[in-house]
């Protein structure tokens, strides 16, 4: 039996056994197929896979998706690599030598990337939320050992952070009683304020979060001011306060096309970086890194020494197993590509994110918060004269015609501004056209409408 068989929709299972089998196959699983009790008997593996691939016909187009950050293509060679690691346990370092020396290998070069002064101090993980979460974690046990050592309270950690923040910074202070002070929107600062997050900063505050770019609209946080801003609060009273980094996508775009911008380990004040190997990284869900400036970073006691899978080996990560897989596709990107591989395909990406934005703006239908110029990513919304219709029916429409298009209001102080994203990849840059062409034909059927949709019939984005 092979171990990867083909895939086979249940049209050719049907040609292959015969119809009539595959009829009566079905028939005698007593469709519709088993979902919710634990089903009594085996079926035939073809009609399990064929059941199964027909249902997910019913999600969505990957490549049509301009929703999300998470790469929906690698190439055939990689999705083989990967196919052939599928039963590689990350957390196996014993068995699996090799795929750990990627991982080495791997923490090494975007150390490398990203300027650390000391080499291979991080780790993969399952993604940015989790990557988040160590370099958090770490941030807190030395705030905690520092006040300790000093003899003071422990007990209030706060961080600081935008509130443009991504989900996963409320699930860390939630699931680790950390107090979040977030520094509002104003104006048409949809990010952070360098002024505002200094002046949350107290005793306990355990660190700042920048975000290389925010999930909201693509901007870049400007870590360099953050870093200055710091010093000067240094310098007034004492405080010495680190930065992390939330590079989800920005970690893996602004080396190649942003070569002079100070957001990394040059900024003596950012103590870790996190990014997704699964966005622009390149690899298919879920990878993601964090990286320590330097071995006195990540605290002792966060590391685990496991010695039940031979070896003693150390470990920090909220999971145990873990696809090896995605690591291995991870290093293939890195060495298929190269800086100039990277740099030619995230210009590639940031170029048609600019045309399509400087496309849409050339329409009275539209105004622009971002253009793209940093994450190939940009945020629009209707112009002010526009009554017939809002973002929410823009997105509705796109995806009739299968685009995912997200529609959704800012936070905290600007929660009057509703806009939709784009976001630009390698795997769907020569599909834009399309969707412009597509805007085009959905425009005068929009003007018509007399007024927008009503509000309880919008779809939420939940990203
Ligand atoms: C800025 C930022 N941080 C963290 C995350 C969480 O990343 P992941 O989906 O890899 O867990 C995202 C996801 O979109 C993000 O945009």
């Amino acid at each position: 039996m092979p171990i990867h068989p083909a895939k086979k929709s249940a049209a050719e299972v049907a040609r292959e056994i015969g119809a009539a089998e595959l009829a009566s196959m079905q028939l005698a699983l007593g469709r519709p197929a088993p979902k919710r009790h634990f089903p009594e008997t085996p079926i035939d593996a073809d009609v399990a896979a064929a059941v199964i691939r027909d249902e997910l016909l019913l999600d969505g187009n990957a490549r049509l998706n301009l929703a999300t950050f998470v790469t929906t293509e690698m190439e055939p060679q990689a999705t083989a690599l990967m196919a052939e690691a599928f039963d590689k346990n990350m957390i196996d370092k014993d068995e699996y030598p090799q795929t750990a020396e990627l991982e080495s290998r791997c923490v090494s070069m975007l150390g490398d990337l990203w300027h650390a002064p000391e080499a291979g101090v991080g780790c993969s993980t399952t993604g940015s939320s989790e990557a988040c979460m160590l370099g958090a974690l770490a941030l807190k046990r030395r705030w905690q050992q520092r006040r300790r050592a000093q003899g003071t309270p422990a007990a209030r950690p706060n961080l600081v952070l935008g509130i443009n923040a991504q989900i996963c910074w409320d699930k860390f202070c939630n699931f680790f009683e950390v107090e979040p002070r977030f520094v509002p929107m104003d104006g048409a600062r949809y990010h952070l304020g360098v002024e505002e997050a200094v002046a949350l900063c107290d005793e306990n505050t355990i660190g700042v979060v920048a975000i290389l770019g925010s999930t909201f609209d693509g901007s870049y946080e400007p870590v360099a001011e953050l870093d200055a801003a710091l010093d000067a609060l240094q310098e007034r009273g004492g405080l010495d306060i680190p930065i992390h980094v939330d590079g989800a996508s920005g970690a893996m775009v602004a080396p190649f096309l942003d070569p002079d911008l100070a957001w990394d380990f040059r900024v003596p004040r950012v103590a870790s970086i996190n990014t997704s190997g699964h966005k622009y990284g390149r690899v298919y869900p879920g990878v993601g890194w964090i990286i320590w400036r330097e071995a006195d970073r990540l605290p002792d006691e966060l590391v685990f020494k496991v010695n039940y899978l031979g070896g003693e080996m150390p470990t920090f990560a909220l999971n145990f197993s873990r696809p090896g897989a995605q690591v291995i596709g991870q290093y293939y990107e890195f060495i298929r590509l190269g800086r100039e591989g990277f740099t030619a395909v995230q210009r590639a990406a940031r170029d048609a994110a600019m045309g399509l934005s400087a496309e849409l703006a050339s329409r009275p239908e539209f105004r622009l918060i971002t253009d793209g110029s940093e994450l190939p990513v940009f945020a629009f919304t209707t112009a002010d004269d526009v009554t017939a219709f809002d973002v929410y029916d823009v997105s509705r429409r796109l995806r009739e015609r299968g685009w995912q298009v997200p529609a959704y209001s800012f936070p905290k102080d600007r929660e009057d501004l509703s806009v939709l994203r784009v976001v630009v990849r390698t795997g769907n840059v020569d599909l834009l056209e399309l969707l412009v062409d597509d805007l085009d034909r959905l425009l005068p059927e929009l003007h018509r409408q007399s007024e927008p949709l009503d509000v309880e019939q919008r779809e939420t984005f939940h990203h």
